[in-house]
């Protein structure tokens, strides 16, 4: 197990040149001499490299699961057994235990927290006393932990600066679209090995990881259905080329249903109770909350597994619906997650981060923050290079006349 964990790891490195030469800047410079890193994250071969660079810049770290459905088991035996990094993390970890993980990573009383969904922030938040002596700040990897970690910011109750990984263009509009979009499809896959063509496929929520899934499932043939609640993203779907229709139309007439929108009770009980015979439920939102699943058991006599990530639940009107993953993140429970392609961003941001952490915080205050567009910039600019891809740089006449009001028709 353990070998094919480093195997896993050797992998997803060779497809994430950009955190590999941060990860030798680091070797060299050792940034993190002294420092302490709790990391609450999908605990995936690419967040191995992660936390294997920030160690090679001196960090110490522990690790926990930001979901208890996403950890590759053999990827944490690896970390452990060949790389010494502390990792409290199992797939098919209990409540109880993904906290007592949360527990045993922030214990070693981090100077900065990375986060995946803001659980170990707002877990260390409620056991400031005990952990968070030493805290000089920390990140945030998706979405919902950014609405999370800005909700305390506006309350005044965050205690140390964050900065917002998902907020910097080389994370979302790739990571979230292009990563999310593959990988929701892939896990869809190799939980029922349906066929995507001819269905109608439901996304609900048209933001970037919207985007991705909607596009991806056209690509393969599907007709896509979106559903939104913001007038604009929902005109942008159209123009697009998908049907969008409210939720309650689309309930009718889907056979496999996406919910991505960071949102609660997006599929409800009285959507279930319209859906026809045999459709297919799946989320890749960050929590397991999209899907009224309470409701659903509720409105069922019989739940079974039928595959690994498969649950058949039948209905009290005799139909039968098929959620997957539990409810939970489908391209991680089910899939490896997003490929290392989009990781390599996502993590040089947070590699960055971290750096930035210890040269800036002095200067922060208790406010989230997104990374300075210049190192944005940057890890563009290194992905292209390691993609073998030259653009043009502006002429000194056209940076000028960009930058002027004067010439006109
Ligand atoms: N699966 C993954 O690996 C992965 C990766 C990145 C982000 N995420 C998560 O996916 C979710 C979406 O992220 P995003 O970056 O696309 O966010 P986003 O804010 O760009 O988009 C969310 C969209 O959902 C819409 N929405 C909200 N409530 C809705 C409802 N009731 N019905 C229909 N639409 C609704 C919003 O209007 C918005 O357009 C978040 O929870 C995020 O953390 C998951």
């Amino acid at each position: 197990m353990e070998k094919h964990g480093l195997n896993k790891i050797l992998w997803a490195e060779r497809q994430m040149p950009v955190l590999f030469k941060i990860r030798e800047k680091f070797k060299r410079e050792r940034p993190f001499d002294g420092i302490l890193i709790s990391a609450c994250l999908h605990v995936t071969s690419e967040t191995a490299s992660l936390v294997i660079a920030l160690k090679e810049g001196g960090a110490e770290v522990a690790l926990c699961a930001s979901n208890p459905l996403s950890t590759k088991d053999d990827v944490a035996e690896a970390l452990r057994n060949g790389y010494g990094i502390r990792v409290y993390a199992r797939y098919g970890a209990s409540k109880e235990e993904y906290y007592e993980h949360i527990e045993k990573a922030l214990s070693i009383e981090p100077h900065i927290t990375l986060d995946d969904g803001a659980d170990l922030t707002a877990y260390l938040h409620q056991n400031f006393k005990k952990w968070g002596k030493n805290i000089k700040g920390g990140t945030e990897e998706t979405t919902t932990g950014v609405v999370r970690l800005k909700s305390m910011a506006k309350k005044g109750v965050l205690k140390y600066p964050i900065i917002a990984v998902n907020d910097s263009q080389t994370k979302f509009l790739f990571d979230n679209r292009y990563g999310t979009g593959q990988s929701t499809i892939d896990g869809i896959l190799r939980a029922t090995n349906i066929l995507i063509a001819g269905k109608n496929f439901v996304v609900c929520g048209y933001g970037w990881c919207g985007k991705g899934v909607a596009m991806r499932a056209r690509g393969m043939g599907a007709n896509v259905i979106v559903t939104e609640v913001d007038p604009i993203k929902a005109l942008e779907a159209k123009m697009d080329g998908f049907e969008v229709m409210s939720m309650e139309k689309a309930a009718e007439k889907g056979d496999v249903f996406v919910t991505v929108t960071g949102d609660k009770n997006v599929i409800d009980v009285h959507h279930l109770e319209k859906m026809k015979n045999g459709v297919i439920l799946a989320n890749s939102g960050h929590f397991n909350v999209e899907i009224n699943i309470e409701g659903l058991k509720n409105i069922s006599h019989k739940v079974e597994k039928i595959r690994p990530d498969v649950e058949r639940y039948i209905l009290n009107n005799s139909k039968e619906v098929f959620l997957l993953a539990e409810g939970r993140l489908v391209n991680l429970a089910a899939a490896e997650g997003h490929p290392p392609e989009v990781m390599d961003m996502s993590f040089s941001n947070q590699a960055l981060a971290c750096e930035y952490i210890i040269k800036k915080c002095s200067e922060l205050k208790r406010e989230v923050y997104t990374l300075p567009s210049e190192i944005d910039r940057e890890i563009a600019s290194l992905k292209l290079e390691t993609m073998g891809v030259e653009i043009d740089e502006l002429t000194e006449e056209q940076r000028r006349y960009l930058e002027s009001w004067e010439e006109g028709t």
